[in-house]
């Protein structure tokens, strides 16, 4: 693959995959920029390469798939440059319009997730958007475990390179997986526990210790038979974790609410002994003070997701202890990783503190395990 620096983009039209799907409120407003910002570097090289930008992204929540247009403001803001939201992008005049605009302009096309083309991998869908530029840029390590239409087929199309970002993210993640200074402790929480779970079984061959956060290990007790009552179906691989390999460090206790965390209802437990209704929120104080043990003496530190909902501050001990152990660790080389979990590091002002820190969470964890990843193997 050519690097960036090797094209020539003047006068061209360069697409751009950014990951733009950021914590947004009720009201549309941006509760975190940290991935646009990481993706400025390579859209102000393309801009100053007088090639016409063509960004383009998905934005979804659990519930919805908000529009890109709350994302234009900040775009704006960070580039200094008015940003045309371009949702018509499929239209028979889009590349004539796109050729209108002047060289080293950006316009942003709207959701890529509004087609279902994208999530399906619809080849028609792909070689549309594609007939709209000249080079591909995937600055979107973060999406490149999804077989989507944006990520895996318009390479196939175009001449396509990887974003500055996108270079360091595997460069680092490279080095941590293949030559970590030991003990190499990896910290994994979050509520995506379906696309963690099998990149576990690999990356606990590399670590010295791996600390699981209050989903992860509600998820693997409840199938390992140890808690009953809950499901989760697509965690069957569970079965394939040894859980009497010390280097599994579950969580023993945790904060407790019922289902949808009702008013009212809040205790510290042990997990093993969760009632029907009950879900952890949160890692306890026990887990807590276990886990700042094992990353004192860490030299190499991987973390994903929160340890529990951090967001309100009931829930929010396990994350901001465990942030602040991390950063705490002066000598050890400090990776973390994912959308919730930059965010995290940014409400306690640590973001300056890790040595790095990447835009992708499970990406990055099915990166490290070595699993092949479309997006990556589309560029090759
Ligand atoms: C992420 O937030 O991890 C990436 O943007 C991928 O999002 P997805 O899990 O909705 O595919």
């Amino acid at each position: 693959m050519k690097k960036l620096e090797s094209f020539d983009f003047k006068g061209k039209n360069v697409l751009v995959r950014c990951d733009f799907n950021v914590p947004i409120s009720n009201e549309g407003q941006i509760l975190d920029n940290f991935r646009i910002k990481m993706a400025l570097p390579t859209i102000e090289y393309l801009v100053k390469e007088k090639a016409r930008v063509i960004l383009m992204s998905h934005l979804e929540t659990k519930t919805k798939k908000p529009s890109l247009k709350y994302v234009v403001p900040e775009l704006e803001k960070l580039l200094g440059q008015k940003i045309e939201l371009f949702p018509n992008y499929l239209g028979k005049n889009a590349r004539k319009k796109i050729g209108d605009i002047e060289q080293g302009r950006i316009i942003l096309l709207e959701n890529l997730r509004f087609n279902e083309g994208e999530k399906n991998n619809d080849k028609e869908f792909a070689k549309t958007i594609s007939s709209l530029g000249d080079i591909f840029v995937n600055e979107a390590f973060s999406v490149c475990h999804r077989n989507h239409a944006s990520i895996v087929s318009i390479p196939k199309y175009l001449p396509s390179t990887t974003g500055m970002l996108f270079e360091k993210e595997v460069k680092v993640l490279s080095k941590v997986s293949k030559k970590p200074n030991r003990p190499f402790v990896i910290i994994i929480g979050g509520i995506k526990t379906r696309e963690k779970i099998r990149p576990i079984l690999n990356i606990l061959k590399m670590a010295d210790h791996l600390l699981l956060g209050s989903k992860i290990g509600e998820a693997i007790f409840s199938e390992k038979g140890i808690l009953i009552g809950r499901d989760f179906p697509q965690e069957k691989l569970i079965n394939e974790l040894d859980l009497t390999n010390h280097k599994i460090h579950l969580p023993v206790d945790g904060i407790i609410s019922l289902e949808g965390v009702k008013e009212g209802y809040l205790r510290k437990g042990g997990i093993d002994g969760l009632r029907k209704k009950e879900e952890v929120f949160d890692i306890g104080p026990e887990t807590i003070r276990v886990f700042k043990k094992i990353i004192k003496d860490a030299k190499t530190i991987l973390w994903n997701g929160p340890l529990g909902i951090y967001e309100d501050e009931k829930f929010e001990m396990g994350t901001k202890e465990i942030a602040n152990s991390i950063v705490e660790n002066y000598s050890a080389f400090k990776v973390a990783g994912g959308g919730d979990t930059v965010s995290a590091i940014k409400k306690y002002n640590l973001i300056n503190k890790f040595d790095f820190l990447s835009i992708a969470g499970s990406a990055m964890l099915q990166f490290l395990a070595g699993e092949k990843m479309p997006g990556i193997q589309a560029l090759k």
